[in-house]
């Protein structure tokens, strides 16, 4: 049922270009039928030479032999139309599907990221997604002169010998059933199979992206096992594949072996006998080859659809996951804010198994107001930033900007309105400016480089060697720690949303620097409600309001701490 729902999924897949697709479908059953035609030139031919004197057969000769020139151009144009133009179409078709792919993956929620691993996203993205090109070009093609050959040629044969092609297709259902209980096998082992090559990806990924972890303790053969690993269940499935494929290859080539030698036998003895003309035998020899090489094909499709289908069945596992955080119906706009951040007997935990990080949260930070908040490693800090911009959703209890509850605001406007440094600084593979920018796209230049300012980062990116376009490398590893922060600051300031978030956006930049860019802030915030973590309470001194953190509740007297 559920193979059944997937192969309807996967025609759909084909009805924005069906116009294309059915003008090379036409071309690759014109083109089957030009080369069922070539034959019965052969054979006609062999019949002009055996029966006529020379001098009546060359005149007879000369225009077959024009005849199967002509057909063998018409042949040829149209396999090369229907093959470039229906690989086109294919590698059109996996483009798209790529691009929806990743459009639906940046769509999803935190939570479902954090059950994710990158690599096996990598693979669907791009292993899956080839296989799937094979497909969709060879797939239906292959299919219909397949089809058109097989059909042609029974009647052909039927019609130049009945009782000899009685021989032939009593071998076909032998052969279609050993091919259909392979192809059920290749099936499986497929679907094994590429999800050992996505943990090789993600090994490979997790494993090289941590590559100073590995060299800094020394573990590069701990790391090689691991991957060896991933490897050795790779090469077992695979060979479990090429070991099936190779069986049920030479299988349907010893049956078709078979066949050709009952015909011929057969022949023979009929000729001998002078039953039949020595061209049926040709027709023969030539059309059992066109009659095996469609179930030949076929049982080569079985395998690339098997194949094929186990990575469609891979990306339709991501792209019908819905993202656990989404638009309510009736979601509004929310383009205005003031910038009102109230929280109400919020409870949250990640995995209801691992139990809840934060217990029962209240709090009021008014608009324009400046909250610090502090607490020991792992109470629950920045998980509480998370739920603002609802990366997360709480377990109990709701969350107000400016009166209204986040589930009733559209989430790109909600976020929108935040800015946001996260705990890790992540910076893209890129130049310095393009990360900035990532706040605003449509900033002046003059007004990233005041935003740089502002973050104490223009000095130190004017000093590189191609200042602004130096090129952070992935994830930003040709910046210093302090460095990375800045730029992600400028980013912030730059969005000059009215929420400031930042979670300890300032721990890795000297005391000096830290108090510039706190300065810096102060100054320019103009009215923002700013929320700040921070473990050095210098960082948040003109703080009016502390919210201290003690194992996931705010505790203590600072609960009502006010400056002013
Ligand atoms: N994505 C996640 N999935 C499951 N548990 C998580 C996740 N992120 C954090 N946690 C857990 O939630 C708890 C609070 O983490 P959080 O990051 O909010 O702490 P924190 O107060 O910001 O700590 P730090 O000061 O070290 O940054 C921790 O026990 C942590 O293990
Ligand atoms: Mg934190």
């Amino acid at each position: 049922m559920k193979s059944q729902s997937r192969l309807k999924e996967f025609c759909k897949l084909y009805l924005p270009c069906r116009f294309r697709f059915s003008l090379i479908l036409l071309c690759s059953f014109a083109a089957s039928l030009f080369t069922l035609l070539i034959p019965l030139c052969v054979s006609k031919i062999t019949n002009i030479v055996i029966d006529m004197d020379s001098s009546e057969a060359l005149s007879k000769l000369l225009p077959v032999c024009g005849v199967m020139l002509a057909l063998a151009v018409l042949e040829m144009l149209f396999n090369y139309f229907y093959d470039f133009y229906g690989h086109k179409l294919g590698a059109e078709m996996e483009n798209a599907l790529r691009q929806k792919l990743f459009a639906h993956l940046t769509r999803l929620s935190s939570s479902e990221y954090d059950e994710f691993r990158v690599g096996q996203l990598m693979s669907s993205l791009t292993n899956d997604l080839l296989d799937l090109t094979e497909l969709f070009h060879h797939g239906p093609e292959d299919y219909v002169t397949s089809i058109v050959k097989f059909i042609g040629t029974g009647i052909i044969l039927v019609s130049v010998c009945g009782p000899l092609s009685l021989i032939a297709f009593l071998c076909i259902p032998v052969m279609a059933l050993y091919t259909l209980y392979f192809s059920h096998k290749v099936r499986i082992i497929s679907r094994k199979n590429r999800q050992d090559i996505s943990d090789i990806n993600a090994q490979a990924e997790d494993l090289l992206s941590g590559i100073r972890v590995v060299q800094a303790y020394g573990q590069e053969a701990q790391a090689e096992r691991r991957f060896a690993a991933a490897g050795k269940r790779f090469f077992h499935s695979r060979t479990g594949i090429y070991f099936i494929e190779s069986v049920e290859y030479q299988g349907v080539q010893f049956l078709l072996q078979l066949m050709t030698i009952l015909v011929v036998g057969c022949c023979a003895v009929l000729i001998s006998k002078g039953s039949i003309p020595v061209s049926v035998l040709v027709a023969f020899l030539m059309y059992v080859g066109y009659l095996t090489e469609p179930i030949r094909r076929i049982a080569g499709m079985t395998n690339q659809y098997q194949q094929g289908m186990a990575g469609f069945e891979r990306v339709m596992h991501f792209m019908e996951m819905e993202p656990e955080i989404r638009d309510a119906a009736d979601a509004e706009s929310f383009l205005e804010c003031r910038g009102e951040i109230r929280m109400e007997h919020v409870s949250f935990s990640y995995r209801q198994e691992t139990g809840e990080v934060l217990h029962d949260i209240s709090f009021t930070i008014p608009a324009g107001g400046y909250a610090a908040v502090t607490g020991e490693s792992g109470v629950g800090k920045s998980t509480l930033c998370r739920l603002i911009p609802r990366f997360y959703e709480p377990d109990s209890g709701n969350i107000y900007i400016d009166g209204k509850n986040i589930r009733s605001l559209k989430l790109a406007d909600l976020r929108s309105q935040i800015a946001y440094v996260q705990q890790d600084a992540y910076l893209f593979d890129g130049t310095i400016e393009e990360n900035i920018r990532f706040g605003r796209e449509d900033a002046a230049e003059e007004e990233i480089r005041q935003a740089a300012r502002y973050a104490m980062a223009d000095d130190f990116i004017m000093a590189l060697p191609d200042g602004y376009q130096s090129l952070t490398g992935p994830k930003g590893v040709r910046l210093s720690g302090g460095q990375k922060q800045r730029i992600c600051l400028a980013r912030a300031f730059l969005k000059n949303a009215p929420i400031l978030i930042l979670d300890e956006a300032t721990s890795a930049l000297d005391s000096r620097t830290e108090a510039q860019v706190i300065a810096a802030m102060e100054a320019q915030r103009k009215g923002k409600t700013t929320l700040v973590i921070a473990h050095r309470l210098s960082t948040v001194e003109h703080a009016q309001q502390l919210l201290h953190f003690e194992d996931g509740r705010i505790t203590g007297p600072d609960k009502a701490y006010r400056r002013n």
